[in-house]
């Protein structure tokens, strides 16, 4: 490793004190405050930079990758998920990636769980009636919702945010299920009270309410498809707090407004798709801005990962969340 201090780019500021530490150990350059950068500027940044800390929003392709500079050498994702980079394009060119995995984890773990309240409890209809002044007392009869205590949970994608949405689940009294590439331990599974299904045709067609936890990979795109949606029980509900391109958002607004479903809770969105304007105006359906792991405490624990995983590159050895082509 060089001894002169790496030069990094950072895409998006980030919060002050993550900031702040970064240019005490790093030359750092910050991107736009207010908004993402435009492709010409990433390219450009990967042109000239050692590493590169994008997030979610910078699309790394092959074609930017394959333009990058002979000194980028890795691209420290600010964030868990790394749909947004070609890995295997940057593998083949010495590019290292890392994420942030574990930090994101008990915040988009807990907004899951507001998501499945939020629906079945018709939350927002109530914000809303309060909002419009129409509130004229209780009564038996208004926003009756569903019981969640009872209830069979469907999780798929039983990673470290697929466990901790089982946790809370068995605290709210859920019956908890769950599909996965592959099976749990014996122990973890039993730490959770989760029964496993292989077949997750199988196991769709039986839940109540289903949590989308899974990454957004080749193999996970639209597996929530048209033909798996129709698989669901009419009162079920659906959530998602990992990436909207494992739903087809276009099968799931049709079913929606078709009444084939009872509701979704949706924190992010299908880019493959135009702007689903539809979907905003259900009135069974919660949306919100993609903010899943949007705490204080996570976005700085996230930084603290992005210095960790640069650091320990700097000084000679793998990023502790380098990210391999395999694991997706
Ligand atoms: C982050 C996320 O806020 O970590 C992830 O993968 O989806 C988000 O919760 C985002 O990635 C920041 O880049």
């Amino acid at each position: 490793m060089p001894t002169q201090r790496l030069s990094v780019v950072v895409t998006r500021r980030l919060p002050e004190r993550v900031e702040a530490r970064m240019s005490e150990l790093f030359d750092v350059t910050l991107g736009p405050r207010d908004r993402p950068m435009t492709r010409a500027e990433l390219a450009d940044a990967m042109r000239t930079a050692d590493v590169l800390v994008p997030n979610l929003r910078d699309r790394i392709d092959n074609t930017l990758v394959a333009q990058s500079g002979a000194n980028l050498r890795l691209i420290a994702n600010y964030g868990a998920g790394v749909d947004h980079i070609d890995v295997a394009t940057c593998r083949q060119r010495g590019i290292l990636v890392s994420n942030t995995p574990s930090v994101v984890t008990e915040d988009t773990a807990d907004m899951t769980m507001a998501l499945i309240l939020a629906v079945t409890r018709r939350i927002p209809e109530g914000l809303a009636l309060m909002r419009s002044n129409d509130f004229d007392g209780w009564s038996p009869n208004a926003l009756l919702g569903g019981r969640i205590a009872g209830r069979r949970l469907g999780i798929l994608g039983m990673g470290r945010i697929g466990q901790a949405v089982a946790r809370r689940a068995n605290a709210f009294g859920m019956q908890v299920h769950y599909h996965n590439r592959k099976r749990l331990r014996e122990e973890t599974e039993s730490a959770v009270s989760a029964t496993y299904w292989e077949s997750l045709d199988q196991m769709v067609a039986r839940m109540d309410v289903l949590s989308v936890n899974c990454p957004h990979t080749p193999s996970t795109f639209h597996l929530m498809n048209a033909r798996r949606l129709k698989l669901m029980k009419p009162e079920a509900v659906i959530v998602n707090t990992s990436r909207g391109e494992v739903i087809d958002e276009n099968a799931l607004t049709r079913m929606l407004k078709a009444g084939d479903l009872a509701g979704a809770g949706l924190d992010v969105f299908d880019h493959t798709n135009v702007e689903n304007a539809d979907l905003r105006s259900l009135k069974n359906v919660v949306l919100l801005p993609h903010m899943g792991s949007a705490t204080q405490e996570g976005r700085s624990e996230m930084g603290e990962k992005v210095i960790i995983n640069i650091k320990t590159f700097a000084d000679g050895h793998r990023p502790p969340d380098q990210v391999f082509a395999a694991m997706l």
